[in-house]
């Protein structure tokens, strides 16, 4: 049941912690502070290339993934949603890892995609949250996701899971690969195992993320930015917001905003920032004063030392707990499902049953 939260996707909002903390159980050694890895087929010293697909939600935690691999584990990688991947017939160097991400392992665009990986001589090692679904029998290493069930049709905890396993496995290509020294590893680790009590804080800001949600709710589109590995949350907020309150909402990274959507903006048009002061801050800060000088209402998810520079700037701030830039992504992505969740309270839109949506898309 609801556990006495009105809806399944608020619940599952509050899961968070829980979602991401027993994920880490499962990946990490308490003892030696290390990531701990399924025996995989391949070395990945050797690993020529990382193709990750995925569709939705799942699609833009690969997206914050093919950050993390490639800053961290200096592997090149491609991504691409799974309805284009598929199709798209990229040359592919056999032994390279085909990597996809899916809560259920059952979404048909990524078993597609999965099976012309394996047909094109790739690894095949997904990131589920179902790990006994059609994908799960179908793939070479199965990383799981221990989020349990997740039961509204917006992903929710998953997602974050999904994060916090792409995040530990980056980390272990990197120990892998000879980038990092076991000091630097605990480093690592030690900033993920401080994600699940940040992410409990987060909750603590309901006054200013409901103070958000008045703003967007009256709005009839709503541009989302972010920089770095920031974009794909503002993507995932763009998504969900869309998604539950059919209010059109568009996720740009933000430095491209001058090439063309800045013509968007007016007070009618809000915009959502995910900003914490620690990736390409001065560079949003200044992407912002054009939107601001255009009149348009800015409300920004930062930290305290970004929430000192965004006052005169942004009209509604919430105030993040600070984290390691590495973990960043994992802990913004809660407060802006949550923006998604309460301006669906007030449209009074089907939160858990959103319209033309199902849970599984099991149709190409
Ligand atoms: O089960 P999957 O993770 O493969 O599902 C992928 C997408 O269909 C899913 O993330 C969808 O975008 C969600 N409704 C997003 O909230």
């Amino acid at each position: 049941g609801k556990d006495g939260y009105r809806h399944y996707m608020e619940k599952e909002l509050h899961e968070h912690p829980v979602a991401i903390g027993q994920t880490l159980q499962r990946m990490i050694d308490p003892a030696t502070r290390r990531v701990v890895l399924p025996e995989l087929p391949f070395d990945p010293e050797s690993l020529p290339r990382v193709s990750i697909t995925a569709c939705g939600s799942a699609f833009f935690a690969g997206f914050v993934g093919r950050y993390w691999l490639e800053a961290l584990a200096r592997l090149p990688v491609d991504i691409d949603v799974a309805s284009e991947m598929r199709y798209r017939n990229p040359p592919l160097t056999p032994g390279g890892v085909g990597l996809l991400i899916s809560q259920s392992g059952e979404t048909a665009d990524t078993l597609g995609t999965l099976r012309s990986l394996r047909a094109a001589g790739q690894h095949i090692m997904s990131v589920l949250n179902v790990e006994h679904s059609t994908m799960g029998r179908e793939s070479d290493v199965v990383l799981g996701m221990v989020a349990g069930p997740e039961i509204s049709v917006a992903s929710t905890k998953a997602f974050t899971a999904q994060l916090t396993v792409l995040a530990a496995l980056s980390v272990a290509f990197a120990r892998a690969r000879g980038l990092i020294d076991a000091a630097g590893e605990q480093a690592l680790v030690a900033s993920l195992l401080d994600v699940p009590s940040r992410a409990t804080e987060v909750f603590a800001q309901g006054d200013a993320i409901r103070a958000m949600a008045a703003i967007v709710a009256e709005a009839r589109d709503v541009l989302y930015l972010g920089r770095g590995i920031c974009y794909p949350i503002a993507q995932e907020g763009a998504l969900k917001l869309k998604e539950i309150t059919y209010i059109h909402a568009e996720a740009y990274a933000a430095g491209e905003m001058k090439h063309g959507p800045i013509s968007l903006i007016d007070r009618s048009v809000p915009i959502v920032a995910i900003c914490p002061s620690t990736i390409l801050f001065d560079k949003t800060v200044s992407n912002l004063q054009e939107a601001r000088a255009r009149g348009g209402r800015i409300l920004a998810f930062t930290d305290a030392i970004g929430a000192e520079r965004l006052r005169g700037i942004a009209e509604v701030i919430v105030v993040m707990p600070d984290v390691d830039p590495f973990v960043a992504p994992i802990l913004y992505a809660i407060p802006v499902q949550v923006l998604a969740y309460e301006v669906a309270l007030l449209k009074g839109t089907d939160v858990d049953q959103p319209r033309n949506l199902a849970k599984s898309v099991t149709v190409e």
